[in-house]
């Protein structure tokens, strides 16, 4: 079965199509991210108008390499009959930003209506949770239930039980800012990136070699008996950090991230043993931080949990995994009844 989705809930426009669930075919992003650089944050506006112009040419790309992955196992298919390969076709509902994400829906609204198939609506969040289970050279897509997801992003930090396909329970979350959004004030007030700096830090940090700030910032609801997060204090304690000059920037990023690994690890351990899951997962674009893959897989391995993340470019935002989510879980629905969310949570139902 052949899957398109459609994906633009934040700063990208991305579509992808994808088979069985767990075979990536065909996938494109285009995103505005130099635009808000330039701004030092999200412009909503600016973005949204982006994808009303990218829109059609990621999906012309979607489609013309899915018309060579055809041509390549032996299916000379023309532009035409191109669409009757399709099957049906997913997006991104919710959460997100509102304009962004009515033109990933209405443009599969139109597609769906147009092409007649079936249109599955896709939580964004549960789509990060789907990118662990697609297949790729160095992973397969299986995954022991009942399994604990980390999904940690620019937006959230959730922990999420999954005990089987759509099976969901939510346990707790960031009570204030994201981890990424951490990661992203942070690499601000070290002069790193004016927008979405968690690769930059995370990059200053693997450069330290003797952390001399180590201890200095908290470990923040670690002591909590929740599966709650806060990382907002964190950061007002890395500005103070910073402002005192004591610290070299190197030591500052590497202590910061050490704390929102600690607390990330820790909490995701502890879930895991109360609800004896058999597999931690993460998901969401902080999961391409490496100092957290690393600290998780050795933590997940010691406790004799299995542990699943996604490969490096379906950490951040794409189609391909809401393909997947889709096609695991998805529930189609009549075309006039789908609409946009913004603020969807990770367990509401679809
Ligand atoms: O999932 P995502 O692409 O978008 C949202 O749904 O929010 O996540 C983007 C977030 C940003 O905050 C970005 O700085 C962070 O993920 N991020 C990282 C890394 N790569 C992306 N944070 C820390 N280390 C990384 N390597
Ligand atoms: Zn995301």
């Amino acid at each position: 079965m052949y899957i398109l989705a459609i994906e633009t809930s934040c700063d990208e426009t991305a579509a992808a199509i994808v088979k069985d669930g767990v075979y990536e075919i065909s996938s494109v992003i285009a995103s505005s991210k130099e635009l808000h650089e330039a701004t030092g944050g999200i412009v909503p506006e600016i973005a949204a108008r982006k994808q009303v112009e990218f829109i059609i040419p990621v999906l012309d790309q979607t489609l013309k390499k899915f018309q060579t992955y055809l041509k390549e196992i032996g299916e000379d298919v023309s532009w035409e009959l191109l669409p009757s390969k399709i099957d049906k076709i997913a997006v991104t509902v919710g959460p997100g930003l509102i304009g962004s994400l009515l033109i990933g829906v209405e443009t599969a609204k139109t597609l769906a209506a147009v092409w007649n198939k079936p249109l599955i609506p896709v939580n964004h969040l549960v789509g990060h949770i789907y990118a662990n289970f697609l297949k790729s050279s160095s992973k397969d897509s299986s995954v022991d239930f009942p399994a604990l997801v980390l999904v940690v992003s620019g937006g959230h930090t959730d922990l999420v039980l999954l005990r089987d396909h759509g099976d969901m329970e939510y346990l707790g979350g960031t009570v204030d800012d994201a981890a990424g959004e951490a990661f992203d004030k942070t690499a601000r007030l070290l002069g790193l990136a004016k927008y979405l700096g968690g690769v930059q830090l995370s990059n200053l940090a693997s450069t330290c070699l003797d952390n001399a700030a180590q201890g200095t910032l908290p470990r923040p609801m670690l002591d909590k008996n929740n599966f709650d997060f806060s990382f907002s204090g964190l950061k007002t304690s890395v500005k103070k950090l910073i402002e005192s000059n004591a610290f070299p920037k190197d030591s500052i990023a590497c202590e910061f991230e050490t704390a929102v690994v600690d607390v990330l690890t820790k909490k995701t351990i502890k879930a895991a043993l109360k609800h004896r899951v058999k597999t931690i997962m993460l998901g969401g674009g902080v999961s391409a931080n490496k100092s957290l893959r690393t600290r998780m897989s050795q933590e997940a391995k010691e406790h004799g949990f299995a542990f699943s993340v996604p490969p490096f470019s379906l950490c951040t935002d794409n189609a391909v995994y809401i393909a997947s989510a889709a096609y695991f879980i998805g529930k189609e629905k009549i075309i006039s009844n789908i609409t946009a969310d913004p603020s969807l949570s990770v367990d509401s139902a679809l």
